[in-house]
């Protein structure tokens, strides 16, 4: 087997998305700690206010990123990879010629060809990627921590990244187009995470469309159509991703696209026999543990093996201050899809843990969404901190095809955050122990 690749092994996830950006947000929490405990005096000790070197956490996130990029290296060399480092253009469906980073070309022909191309930050045309307009990459890169940030989007990654920059000390601004941040939740959800941001004087503007930017200020229009600005000496573009789907010479493929995206069914094979494609060039979710079980699935068919991709749900985390957990569908979406049915709504305030843990009173809580007749969960939504590491029992429910009472009669561990899951069916099933029914 043959690996091409330009960039660094692991792609977007690795290099410049989930893991960097995680490595950003912890450490921003780590430091918005700090901050909030100088000079408190404990049994004594005291401690000074902290001093953040950006470029000391940017080559802390390099050398986490080393690691990893190493071990992937390693796993491919194990398991008999050849990695070809540089840019594939396909001459036809099964061929193509790589321009080699270290210079030449070599042209390879494979039975089965996987593409895995992802996607890239989208671009605004009236304020182009450069010094001072960011990405999600070059935001990670900067040396210096500027004074004020004007973010464009409030979606995904203008939170995770604008929340970490507020936490390291950076005057943040939003600007929004729509009426709500992340529209892919419902305002429930979205609450404890606009609290936030206002308890940390986060300036949000919503209904407001980015027009520009002179020297020292974002320009936009607000809600009324008139024209506003905010202070920026830096600005982060954040109003989406687009699947890498040129210059590689897909037209030469002869395979069908979907949009913007290339057509797959769903064992992901393209419309050209043993052309496959996984990842976020074939659509949304564009999520790195999508792309992941679909490149494990195709393998296994390449090697025989009968599988297809029908996940029941796809979990989705956001790492914002506090994290959102979304599987499955929300109440309003499942009435939408006809559904009848009942929920159950559990708040970290009332759960041991989540208070141990200083969480609990960021109006975080876990609901399951489930259907009326059956008791079968249609959807489990969480906010709170570290909510995150929920996800995979809240995947594996949906996934099992679990009904309330398979939840609440679950044992689960005390004291740990879990115990809200199973709250939260007993809430939906009228008997909750912890808060009145
Ligand atoms: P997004 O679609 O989540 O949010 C973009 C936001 O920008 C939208 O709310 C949109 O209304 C706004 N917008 C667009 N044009 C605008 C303009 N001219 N002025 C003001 N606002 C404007 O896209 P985002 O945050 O770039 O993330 C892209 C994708 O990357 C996500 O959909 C997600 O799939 C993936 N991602 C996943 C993460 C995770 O799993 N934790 C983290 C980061 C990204």
């Amino acid at each position: 087997m043959t690996l091409v690749d330009a960039g660094g092994l692991g792609g977007t996830c690795l290099n410049r998305g989930c893991i960097p950006s995680k490595a950003y947000i912890h450490a921003a929490s780590r430091m918005q700690e700090l901050v909030a405990h100088a000079n408190d005096v404990m049994m004594g000790i005291s401690c000074e206010k902290p001093k953040l070197k950006l470029a000391g956490l940017r080559s802390w996130k390099d050398d986490l990123v080393g690691k990893l990029t190493g071990g992937i290296g390693s796993l491919l060399q194990g398991a008999g990879v050849k990695v070809v480092h540089g840019h594939a253009i396909f001459t036809d469906a099964k061929t193509c010629t790589v321009r080699l980073n270290d210079g030449g070309e070599q042209t390879y022909t494979a039975e089965h060809v996987v593409l895995a191309t992802g996607s890239t930050e989208a671009e605004l045309p009236f304020l182009r990627f450069d010094a001072r307009v960011l990405s999600s990459t070059s935001i990670l890169e900067l040396d210096t921590l500027p004074k004020t940030l004007a973010v464009i989007g409030a979606g995904y990654i203008g939170l995770e990244l604008g929340i970490a920059f507020a936490k390291l000390g950076t005057k943040v601004t939003f600007v929004e187009a729509l009426d709500t941040i992340l529209p892919q939740y419902d305002a429930e959800m979205t609450r404890p995470i606009s609290r936030w941001l206002k308890q940390h004087k986060v300036t949000l503007h919503l209904s407001a469309k980015a027009s520009g930017a002179n020297k020292t200020e974002l320009l936009f229009t607000d809600k009324d159509g008139a024209n506003q600005s905010v202070p920026a000496e830096k600005i982060l573009v954040a109003v989406g991703r687009k699947p890498n789907t040129s210059g590689l010479g897909l037209e030469s493929m002869a395979i069908d696209m979907s949009g913007s995206f290339i057509q797959v069914d769903n064992q992901c094979r393209t419309s050209m026999r043993n052309v496959w494609a996984i990842g976020d060039v074939v659509g949304e979710p564009m999520l790195a543990h999508k792309g992941t079980a679909q490149g494990e699935m195709v393998a296994e068919i390449i090697a025989g093996k009968k599988r297809r991709f029908d996940p029941t749900a796809i979990a989705a985390v956001c790492f914002t201050e506090p994290e959102i957990v979304g599987v499955g569908l929300t109440p309003t979406e499942a009435k939408a899809a006809g559904e009848d049915v009942i929920t159950g709504k559990f708040p970290f305030a009332a759960l041991g843990k989540a208070l141990a843990m200083q969480g609990g009173k960021d109006g975080g809580f876990v609901r399951v969404t489930a259907r009326k007749s059956d008791h079968v969960v249609l959807g489990i939504h969480a906010v709170g901190a570290h909510v995150a590491e929920l996800s995979g029992e809240f995947a594996l429910a949906i996934e099992m095809g679990a009904r309330l009472e398979d939840i609440a009669g679950t044992i689960h561990v005390h004291p740990t955050l879990t115990e809200g899951f199973a709250e939260s069916a007993m809430s939906a099933l009228g008997h909750p122990i912890h808060i009145k029914a």
